[in-house]
């Protein structure tokens, strides 16, 4: 039987919760889609397909994609056509319990099943059975799901990005003792680097000027699959022709090498920013947390980065209020994080998570102690990060334009060809960020759009710059 699908054009809505690896994850999705004559749309109302690519890294995940679900009943119920599927973290977590759970949900798919998503789709239409695919597999069903990816997204539809993510690994074999990531997403496998090298070029070709490297640990980019090292792929991607800049995220501290802490003055277009998440700065926590680095050697490693590259940006993630974590191991954090002055904390409570080590821990601590740890070291932060942004008053920094701001006009960094083609020289607000990261928002003709331009800062605010641009 001809399926429906390839004949007719459908719409399909995706809202993504989480990290950049949804955010890829989801790319994907759409364009694994198109494959099927699906295009996206803003508007559930229109949608004939409901995606929810789902996170559970942290608190309160499943209630959150059950209260998400419970918005699309009412429409399920106006069509029951409509197909509405549940992926990523919390989907590979629950797998049949979401639909047993949700009647009205159709498909289910972990994170390892993304490719198999049209088939699945395929299948509900067809028989209007309801499917959970969950597996695990040990190899990575790669190029094929790529080649979808931007063949039928973005290089032969009219959307052009400014910057674009690249999956190098996926998984983590670290199991630090609060993360479901190594349960969700399974064990750590690297993509052949010329896969990705050939996928970066079709990117430069389609103008993306900035790619970042993604993966739950880079480092161990090799370790796992490839035929080279992590520090031996960046440096391919920086050199490859027409790239402007590049990034990579996240490292882990344990395993940041000598080599990529020396790759960051070789190549001009590795972008000088570093996100390098500490956890705790106490011993005690850190090992518990079965984090493989004490205090002193993370510190070492930031002290050599900033002696090398003076002006560098360094970001943390940070995690008050894990098991057993005493006033004076908050304090231990408190201080290194004032030592260090990082450009930019992320900091969470610690959140139990289901099947990790640490949610069975004795010596929880309550959700006031760890609001109030929270408070402080935000507070403290703040003030680090704007007087940072201070210190940048002044200067004229190059800033990669990636598009309209927010607050002109919808604010989508992803613009249309034809759209940018006929640039109208009017003045709007733009939005860009400087090689270290920074968010720097400027009122400049359009035509600026998906370029590098010097820009003067006039204006520091704690979470970003204003600037103009400087001729
Ligand atoms: N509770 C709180 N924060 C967590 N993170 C990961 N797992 C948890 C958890 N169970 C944070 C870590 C990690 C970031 C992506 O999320 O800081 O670096
Ligand atoms: Fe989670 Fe630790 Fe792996 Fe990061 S390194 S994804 S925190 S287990």
């Amino acid at each position: 039987m001809e399926m429906q699908l390839d004949k007719k054009e459908k719409y399909l809505f995706i809202e993504t919760f989480g990290c950049q690896m949804n955010d890829n994850d989801s790319e994907k999705i759409i364009g694994l889609m198109s494959s099927l004559n699906c295009k996206t749309t803003d508007s559930p109302d229109k949608a004939d397909i409901v995606i929810l690519n789902t996170c559970s890294i942290r608190g309160k995940a499943e209630q959150k994609v059950y209260s998400a679900l419970g918005r699309f009943k009412k429409l399920k119920k106006q069509r029951p056509d409509l197909i509405i599927g549940v992926g990523g973290c919390v989907a590979q977590q629950e797998g049949n319990r979401l639909l047993k759970r949700a009647p009205h949900l159709d498909v289910v798919f972990g994170t390892h099943n993304i490719h198999r998503l049209p088939d699945l789709i395929k299948e509900v239409e067809s028989t209007r059975s309801r499917v959970a695919a969950t597996d695990f597999f040990s190899f990575i069903e790669d190029e094929e799901l790529f080649e979808y990816t931007y063949a039928k997204n973005g290089l032969e539809n009219p959307i052009y990005m400014v910057k674009v993510s690249i999956t190098i690994m996926r998984g983590c074999n670290n199991f630090c003792s609060y993360c479901i990531v190594p349960y969700v997403r399974g064990r750590e496998m690297s993509r052949k680097s010329s896969d990705i090298l050939q996928e970066a070029k079709k990117l430069i070709k389609a103008e993306v000027k900035e790619i970042t490297l993604l993966g739950q640990n880079v480092n161990s980019y090799g370790n796992n699959g490839a035929d080279i090292s992590f520090p031996e792929l960046l440096r391919l991607v920086c050199r490859l022709d027409g790239i402007e800049r590049v990034r990579f995220i996240t490292s882990h501290p344990k395993d940041m090498s000598e080599e990529l802490i020396q790759l960051f003055g070789e190549e001009e277009r590795l972008c000088r920013h570093i996100h390098l998440p500490l956890q705790s700065g106490s011993d005690t926590i850190l090992k518990i947390m079965n984090r493989g680095y004490t205090r002193e050697d993370y510190l070492n490693k930031i002290l050599k980065l900033k002696m090398l590259y003076p002006g560098m940006a360094i970001t943390t993630d940070i995690i008050v209020g894990f098991p057993g974590e005493t006033e004076s191991d908050f304090l231990d954090t408190m201080n290194l994080i004032k030592e260090i002055e990082f450009d930019n904390i992320f900091s969470f409570k610690y959140s139990p998570r289901q099947e990790t080590m640490a949610a069975s821990f004795d010596s929880q601590i309550s959700d006031t102690v760890k609001e109030e740890r929270l408070a402080i070291l935000q507070e403290t932060q703040m003030d680090i990060t704007h007087s940072k942004n201070q210190e940048m008053l002044g200067k004229t920094v190059d800033v990669l334009i990636e598009g309209k701001s927010k607050t002109a006009d919808g604010g989508a960094a992803i613009l249309n060809n034809a759209k940018r083609n006929n640039a109208v020289n009017a003045i709007t607000q733009l939005t860009g960020r400087t090689s270290c990261n920074k968010v720097v928002n400027l009122s400049a003709s359009e035509e600026f759009m998906g370029r590098i331009a010097p820009v003067r800062i006039i204006k520091a605010s704690p979470n970003s710059l204003t600037g103009s641009i400087w001729k």
